[in-house]
């Protein structure tokens, strides 16, 4: 009689367990699949989920990655690509540098390199796990579209990497004045490991060796591979930036770019994370609000020495000396009222 309830329990158990497990599979899975499914049948006219990664995902597939030192524009820039009808590229995926920077430090050191090889795990095998990986996470986390990006501000710090692994993807360097985007993450405590957030000398030193690393490997590309994006003219001239950006990428002109606030939430436009810092300005029409507020904040000691402390600056065409610099003039489309308006108010709090 005790054999038989004690077994009754234990089926019960059993049976709770497997229904349990079953719940929790189907609520965490079935998402992910379902993306990935959706995508399959939209680009390669098949959802047979049997295929092998390779094929499911061939390594042409012509992914776009969007980068640059953080605070220079680069998730207005994801936005407004995610505003085009033919485009995804979603929120961070924070996991994406990660592993690159991971595999960057396997083939650095030769003993590492040695036991690797030692173990059948080789250069090849490497990157076709990193390839497999970065495309699950890039098609699993959002919706699908005919042409897939990821923003992560710093996986361009392995853009040759990215474009021997993925040899049809295309890339988007965002550039900005580095005064303006070490002001930013200063101002708004954007903590970067290695950054000193209470020393505008350290970050923008290390602004510069982190560009530096970023555009020498985009010019390395070559024009037709990285098209390198200056904030200042993005938000100055929308249109004309936009026009030779979807050119760079082979996709087709659609106003929508140009509005992307308006594609906010909307099945096929733009999704926002509640917790990226930039969520609360790229709900924003473009808009030149940003140019000139690092002007009258930096130290006058770093503010003399900045062609030595930064000479990224210098580099890419920014003034080291001009206190706001003339970052030329808006388009009429882009409230020319808003940049005028900003530098006069910034001189008016920090005359001199
Ligand atoms: P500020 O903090 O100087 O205002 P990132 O997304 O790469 O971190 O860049 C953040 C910067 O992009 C912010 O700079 C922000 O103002 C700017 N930005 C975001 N949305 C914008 C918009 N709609 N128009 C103009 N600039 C925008």
């Amino acid at each position: 009689m005790r054999t038989s309830r004690s077994s009754l329990l234990l089926g019960c158990v059993l049976l709770c367990s497997a229904s349990l497990l079953y719940l929790g599979m189907s609520g965490t899975q079935c998402p992910q699949k379902s993306h990935r499914y959706r995508w399959m049948e939209l680009n390669l006219g098949s959802s047979n989920q049997s295929l092998s990664l390779p094929d499911n995902f061939p390594e042409d597939t012509p992914l776009i990655f969007i980068g640059g030192f953080p605070r220079s524009g680069t998730t207005l820039m994801r936005v407004m690509l995610d505003a085009h009808n033919s485009v995804r590229c979603g929120e961070e995926t924070r996991v994406i540098p990660r592993l690159l920077a991971m595999r960057a430090t396997w083939s650095r050191s030769v003993k590492e390199r040695i036991r690797l090889d030692e173990a059948g795990v080789t250069d090849q095998v490497l990157d076709s796990a990193v390839r497999a990986f970065l495309l699950e996470v890039i098609v699993g986390h959002g919706e699908p579209a005919p042409r897939l990006c990821n923003k992560d501000p710093f996986a361009l710090k392995s853009l040759s990497y990215l474009a021997r692994i993925f040899p049809k993807a295309k890339f988007v360097l965002m550039l900005r004045d580095g005064r303006a985007a070490v002001h930013s993450m200063i101002s708004r405590k954007v903590t970067i490991s290695g950054f000193d957030l209470n020393s505008y000398r350290d970050c923008l030193t290390k602004w510069s060796i982190a560009v530096e690393i970023m555009h020498s490997q985009c010019q390395a590309a070559g024009p037709s591979r990285c098209l390198p994006v200056r904030y200042e003219q993005l938000v100055l001239h929308p249109e004309e930036e936009m026009r030779t950006l979807l050119q760079f990428l082979d996709l087709q002109w659609d106003p929508s770019v140009l509005h992307h606030e308006e594609m906010i939430g909307k099945a096929g436009g733009v999704s926002l994370s509640k917790v990226e810092r930039s969520t609360d300005q790229v709900m924003k029409p473009v808009n030149t609000e940003a140019l000139s507020k690092w002007v009258g904040n930096i130290p006058s000691d770093v503010m003399s020495e900045m062609a030595e402390i930064a000479p990224m600056l210098i580099r890419l065409g920014y003034d080291p000396r001009a206190s706001p610099p003339d970052y030329t003039r808006p388009e009429p489309n882009v409230s020319p009222y808003n940049y005028s308006q900003s530098v006069k108010a910034t001189e008016n709090e920090h005359p001199g």
